[in-house]
C-alpha cells in the first residue's frame, strides 16, 4: 500500500496540456476503484476514438487541487470534464472527493454563475437498494448547472444492484455523439469506423529464482507519519472472543487491535479499516487454476524492459504491489478472489480461452446481449471469480493478466469502531458479524475479513505467532453531543451496537469525572436473549450505573411475532419525540438497505402522530433534524 496510485499535486503539469489543442478531464471519485476503472476505460475509448488528437486526462478529485482556492482557479480554465462519482455510505461522497463536494456545493448560491466556459457530463455509480440512491451524482450535477456548467447530457444513473456495467455503456452510447459535434473537426472522418475494443492490460512478468528474498513491507510507521488507506499501520491482535453463546448458529467477534506501539489515535464513532488476508484454501484454489505453485516468486512491472510504457493500457501502469513477492503472498493480499466478476472481466478470460466455445460463451455472457443471463450466472448466484475459472477449464490466464484485469485489488473492510478511547486508550474494539453461508451454487461463502478476524490468533493465546492486521481510521460525524447533558436516542441492533459500546464508555469516564449525564435511551435488537444478546451484561451494568436511562431490547425470535427495534420506538414514541424535539440526538447504526430504512419510516410516521402533522410537514420536521445533525447514521 506504499503504492499508492495517488500523484501529488502539481501546477506545473499544465504544460503537458498545451500540446493538445482539445482536452477532456475525465474526473473520478471512487471508493473501491469501480468509478476509477470506469474514468480510465472512458478516457481509453476516447483516446482511440479521436485518433489520439484529443487528450483525455484522468484525474482523481482529491488530487486534483490542495484547497478551495486551487479548485476554483483551476475549474475555471475547465471547457469539458466529465465526472464519474461513486456514492457511499449513507448518500455520501467517497472520501476522495469530499472534500470537492463540500467545496462545490457549499454556498452555491454566493458563488453565483462562473463555470461559463464549461460544459460537463456526470456519471453516478450507486445501489438502488439503497435510500440516497446515486445522491452524490444527482447533486454535483445539479450544482454544477447552477453555477454555470453546460449539462452535455442527462446524469448517468449507475445500478450496481444491477449490471452498472450495462448502465455506464448505455450512458456512453448518447455521450459520444454529443463530444464529437464538440471534438471533430469539419475536415474530420464522420465518425470512427473501426469498432472500438478494449486492449487488455498485462504485467510484464519476471519469475526470480528460488531463494530469492522476498521483499516485506513492514507496515510500521513512525511517530507523525500519516495513517490512512494508502498508508495503513500494523497493529496486533490483542483478544479475540467469541459473542454468542454455544446455542447460536451464528457467530459474533468481538476483536481488539493493540495500537500502543502505533502511533494509531481514534476517537469514539470513529470507523477502522481493516486489510485482512483471503483464506488458505482460497489462496491454493487460485494458485491451482493459475496453474503455479504457492512459492513461486514473481516481479509484476508497468513498464518494458528498457522502461518504456507496456502498450494497451493507459500508459505504463503502477505495479500493483512490491516485488519479489511470493505468490501466495499476493494471492492472501492483494487479490480479490471471490467477489462475482464485472463484465470486463469475463472479456478478458474470453480472450484467454483456448477452447473457442468457452470463448464464445465468455463473451456472449459480457455482451449486451447476455445481459439476462449475465445476472444469472454471475449476480443472482453470487459466482466467483474462481468459480468461474473452474467452470471454464480452457482459460489459462498469465499472472500478468489476472493481477492487472481478473483479480481486483483486495479492499479493505471497514468496522464501526466498538471502543472509546477514554476508556480503551490502546485499544480499538471491534465487534464483527462472522459472513458465512451456502452461496446459490452451493458454495460455501465466507467472508474475507469476518473469516480472518475469527480465525485471528490473539496476543493473550500466543505472543509469538499472534496474528496482525495493516489497519487505519477514518474520521466519521458519527459522535457524542458535545455537551453530555443533552438527550440522546441511540438505535442498535445486532453488530450496530457496535458504536454505541463507545458511546456508553465515553458517558462512563464522563460520569466518572463528575459529569452530569442527559438522559439515553437504547434500543437494541436481537434474535434472542439465548443466543445473540451481544454484551449483555455490559449493557446490563451501565443500566445499573446510570450511564443509560433506558436499555429496550427486541428480541425477534421468541415470541410468535416478530420484535423489531422500530416496534419498540413506535410503542414509545411519546417518549421518543420527547427526548428529540427537546433538542436530543437521534443515531441509528446498522443494515440500511432493511434496518435503517425501516427506522426512518418509523421516525416519520412518529414525527406525524405527535406533532399532528401531515406527512409532508413531517418529512420537513426530519430533514431539519438531518441537516442540524441531530439526526446522524451510521449505515452499511
Ligand atoms: P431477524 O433476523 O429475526 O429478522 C439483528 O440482526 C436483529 O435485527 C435481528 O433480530 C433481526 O431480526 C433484526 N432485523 C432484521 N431486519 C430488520 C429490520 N428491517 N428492521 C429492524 N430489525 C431488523
Amino acid at each position: 500500500h506504499s503504492f499508492s496510485d495517488k500523484l501529488p499535486v502539481d501546477t506545473e503539469e499544465e504544460h503537458e496540456d498545451d500540446k493538445y489543442d482539445k482536452k477532456v478531464t475525465v474526473f473520478f471519485g471512487t471508493q473501491t476503484g469501480t468509478a476509477e476503472g470506469f474514468a480510465k476505460a472512458l478516457a481509453e475509448e476516447g483516446k482511440s476514438r479521436y485518433d489520439n488528437k484529443v487528450l483525455f486526462k484522468v484525474v482523481d478529485l482529491d488530487n486534483y487541487a490542495a484547497d478551495d482556492g486551487q479548485y476554483e482557479k483551476k475549474l475555471q480554465k475547465e471547457k469539458l470534464a466529465i465526472f464519474m462519482l461513486a456514492t457511499y455510505g449513507d448518500g455520501e461522497p467517497t472520501d476522495n472527493a469530499a472534500r470537492f463536494y463540500k467545496w462545490l456545493t457549499e454556498g452555491e448560491a454566493e458563488k453565483g454563475h462562473w463555470l461559463l466556459d464549461l460544459t460537463y457530463a456526470v456519471f453516478g455509480l450507486g445501489n438502488r437498494q439503497y435510500e440516497h440512491f446515486n445522491k452524490v451524482a444527482k447533486v454535483i450535477d445539479e450544482s454544477l448547472s447552477t453555477q454555470g456548467g453546460k449539462r452535455l447530457i442527462q446524469c448517468g444513473i449507475g445500478d450496481d444492484d444491477q449490471c452498472i456495467e450495462d448502465d455506464f455503456s448505455a450512458w456512453r452510447e448518447q455521450l459520444w455523439p454529443e463530444l464529437d459535434s464538440l471534438l471533430r473537426d469539419e475536415h474530420d472522418e464522420p465518425t470512427n469506423t473501426t469498432p472500438y475494443v478494449a486492449s487488455i492490460p498485462e504485467y510484464r512478468l519476471v519469475l526470480h529464482e528460488e531463494g530469492t528474498k522476498a521483499f516485506e513491507e513492514n507496515y510500521v510507521r513512525k511517530k507523525g507519519e500519516i495513517i490512512d488507506i494508502n498508508h495503513p499501520c500494523r497493529a496486533h491482535v490483542a483478544v479475540r472472543k467469541e459473542l454468542h453463546t454455544p446455542l447460536s448458529e451464528r457467530s459474533c467477534i468481538h476483536l481488539e487491535f493493540d495500537i500502543s506501539d502505533t502511533s494509531i489515535t481514534y476517537e469514539t464513532g470513529d470507523h477502522v479499516g481493516v486489510y485482512a488476508e483471503n483464506a488458505s484454501e482460497t489462496v491454493q484454489e487460485a494458485a491451482n487454476l493459475l496453474g503455479y505453485s504457492l512459492d513461486t516468486i514473481f516481479s509484476l512491472h508497468g513498464d518494458s524492459e528498457d522502461g518504456l510504457p507496456l502498450s494497451g493500457g493507459s500508459g505504463s501502469l503502477p505495479p500493483p504491489f512490491p516485488g519479489p513477492c511470493t505468490l501466495k503472498k499476493a494471492l492472501a493480499r492483494y487479490a480479490d478472489l471471490l467477489s462475482p466478476p464485472r463484465k470486463a472481466v469475463l472479456a478478458v478470460l474470453a480472450a484467454y480461452a483456448s477452447d473457442p466455445k468457452e470463448a464464445e460463451r465468455l463473451t456472449y455472457l459480457a455482451s449486451l446481449k447476455g445481459k439476462d443471463d449475465y445476472a444469472q450466472y454471475v449476480l443472482i448466484s453470487q459466482r466467483s471469480v474462481l468459480e468461474v475459472m473452474t467452470d471454464f477449464p480452457s482459460v489459462k490466464v498469465s499472472l500478468g493478466a489476472f493481477f492487472a484485469a481478473v483479480a481486483p485489488r483486495l479492499q479493505p473492510r471497514y468496522y464501526s469502531i466498538s471502543s472509546s478511547p477514554r476508556f480503551a486508550p490502546s485499544r480499538i474494539h471491534v465487534t464483527c458479524a462472522l459472513v458465512y453461508g451456502p452461496s446459490a451454487t452451493g458454495r460455501i461463502h465466507k467472508g474475507v475479513c469476518s473469516t480472518w478476524m475469527k480465525e485471528a490468533i490473539p496476543a493473550e493465546e500466543s505472543r509469538e505467532n499472534c496474528s496482525c492486521a495493516p489497519i487505519f481510521v477514518r474520521q466519521s460525524n458519527f459522535k457524542l453531543p458535545a455537551d453530555p447533558a443533552i438527550p440522546v436516542v441511540m438505535v442498535g441492533p445486532g453488530t450496530g451496537l457496535a458504536p454505541f459500546r463507545g458511546f456508553l464508555q465515553e458517558r462512563a469516564a464522563l460520569q466518572d469525572s463528575g459529569q452530569r449525564l442527559g438522559p439515553a435511551i437504547l434500543y437494541f435488537g436481537c434474535r434472542n436473549r439465548q443466543q445473540d444478546f451481544i454484551y449483555e451484561e455490559e449493557l446490563n451494568n451501565y443500566v445499573a450505573k446510570g450511564t443509560i436511562s433506558t436499555l429496550i431490547v427486541a428480541f425477534s425470535r421468541e415470541g410468535s411475532t416478530k420484535e423489531y427495534v422500530q416496534n419498540k420506538m413506535m410503542e414509545q414514541a411519546s417518549i421518543v419525540w420527547n427526548l428529540i424535539s427537546s433538542g436530543g440526538y437521534l443515531y441509528v447504526c446498522g443494515d440500511a438497505k432493511g434496518m435503517a430504512r425501516d427506522v426512518h419510516r418509523t421516525l416519520h410516521e412518529i414525527v406525524q402522530q405527535q406533532e399532528s402533522v401531515e406527512s409532508s410537514k413531517a418529512e420537513a420536521i426530519v430533514k431539519k433534524l438531518q441537516t442540524d445533525g441531530r439526526y446522524l447514521r451510521d449505515v452499511w
